[in-house]
């Protein structure tokens, strides 16, 4: 099948991925979505953060982490001492995929296939972003990364080598803490998020 790679712009910046992206039909997700939502936050960033893909809200607004998981997000980096506008935060799979129920759009996970056709606008980002630190939020970019072995249970707040980033962490996902109906377990899960945050920031 074909990959982002197929969509790549001759000359690899932020802006001119962000544009080609937008373009992009790498995999079947493009037909259904809004738009392609690509990365966004500092240039310059010793931190990226990766989620999974982006949820209904940020498919209407064309940015990364802008609902409820977003402002969790923020949440957890002003815990762990970081602004948001300091860190660059995308996502691993660029378009939202989603089965309608009424007039509510509910979040599906991608697949592998889908995951492999957009990585390299992943790749290009991190080539060109050069982060000290990566944290991967929730299964998708940590097995995107790792591979599919990989288990956040397992290996959380846990300082790994890529290919990309010589110091990457894997955390809960955001959303995976809203989720959670246990309310001291989901307070255990956002204490741990902010830990493991504090370690990447340590790290950056
Ligand atoms: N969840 C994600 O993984 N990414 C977003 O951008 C929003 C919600």
């Amino acid at each position: 099948g074909q990959t982002a790679t197929h969509f790549m712009p001759a000359k690899i910046n932020l802006p001119s991925l962000a544009a080609a992206v937008s373009q992009c039909s790498a995999c079947d997700l493009c037909q259904d979505a809004t738009q392609a939502v690509f990365g966004e936050g500092n240039p310059d960033a010793r931190i990226v953060v990766i989620g999974e893909q982006p949820g209904d809200q940020e498919d209407v607004q064309g940015k990364p982490f802008v609902g409820p998981a977003g402002q969790l997000l923020n949440e957890c980096l002003s815990q762990a001492g970081i602004d948001r506008d300091e860190v660059y935060v995308t996502n691993t799979v660029k378009h939202f995929k989603f089965t309608q129920r009424g007039k509510r759009r509910l979040h599906q996970k991608p697949n592998s296939r889908e995951i492999y056709a957009c990585r390299p606008w992943l790749e290009a980002e991190l080539s060109v972003v050069s982060p000290k630190v990566i944290v991967c939020l929730g299964a998708t970019p940590s097995q995107a990364l790792f591979g599919r072995d990989f288990r956040i249970t397992k290996s959380r707040g846990v300082r790994l080598q890529t290919e990309w980033c010589d110091q990457t962490f894997a955390t809960w996902h955001p959303a995976a803490v809203l989720r959670m109906p246990d309310e001291s377990r989901r307070a255990q899960m956002q204490e741990q998020l902010v830990a493991d945050l504090r370690v990447a920031v340590s790290h950056s």
